[in-house]
């Protein structure tokens, strides 16, 4: 029996259908989580979920302690990982609303903690990082989003920034002749200390606004919070699918 964990990112700090049985406060050799775990069931089965940005969306994406909350749902025995995520779209695909299974990363993030394997070591580790997602996952992902209704692209690259600002126009250009085909701060380096741990993990992305350059006006807040409404009400659907069918 797998036992599953949600990230949430922005847009998603809490998930309305999730039924609570309880709340649990981590630390870790890394410090602090973002948040306590909350522990509860979805559609009938067992699922931890950790808001990335905080309980209150405080923690930018520079600055999330991905070790420690790759740690946590490591120890309490979560084997997968779902990591749901805002991006910017860049390939022609990739419009405001859509949901995004990417398979493939290009990290241009730089000075964060991304490795467990740093000091104290008996050997140097270096991880196959190949293909960086979890296939199973993000198969069950996509026929999670093709079965209810709200479909996805069902591959693309995820290009990740340090952020917090968002890009210019000509580092999107640049991502995109790189083969980027979305962008988002915190795809890295949560799926690398995720391999790291030896969880199953696949993400989940929905595509906020057009990225910088790609439409005419400036990318502003309010836009994005509007696309994510809706987005995020999508992600909440294929979650419960997605769970149904793990009973
Ligand atoms: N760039 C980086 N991260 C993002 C964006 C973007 O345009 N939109 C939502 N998250």
């Amino acid at each position: 029996m797998t036992k599953l964990a949600i990230i949430g990112g922005t847009g998603l700090n809490k998930i309305p259908d999730l039924e609570i049985t309880h709340r649990e406060v981590c630390h870790t050799p890394f410090g602090e989580p973002s948040a306590a775990l909350t522990h509860g069931r979805i559609a009938g089965s067992d699922v931890v979920f950790l808001p990335r940005h905080g309980a209150t969306h405080t923690i930018p994406p520079h600055r999330v302690n991905y070790r420690a909350n790759l740690w946590a749902l490591h120890h309490i025995g979560v084997d997968s990982v779902i990591g749901v995520a805002a991006v910017g779209g860049i390939t022609s695909e990739m419009a405001p609303g859509r949901i995004v299974i990417p398979d493939q990363i290009i990290d241009y993030t730089f000075g964060r903690d991304h490795t467990i394997y740093e000091k104290d070591l008996q050997h140097v580790t270096h991880i196959d990082f190949t293909y960086p997602y979890c296939q199973q996952l993000r198969q069950r992902l996509i026929d999670a989003a093709n079965s209810s209704g709200v479909g996805c692209v069902d591959a693309g690259t995820y290009g990740a920034t340090q952020g917090p600002r968002l890009e210019t126009a000509a580092e999107v250009t640049r991502m995109e002749r790189d083969g980027c085909d979305i962008v988002g701060m915190t795809g890295m380096p949560e799926a690398a200390l995720a391999r790291e741990f030896e969880l199953c993990y696949a993400s989940c992305a929905v595509v906020a606004n057009w990225g910088a350059g790609k439409q005419e006006a400036t990318i502003s807040m309010k836009d994005i919070e509007k696309n994510l409404i809706l987005g995020m009400e999508h992600v909440r659907k294929l979650l419960t699918i997605l769970l149904r069918e793990t009973v």
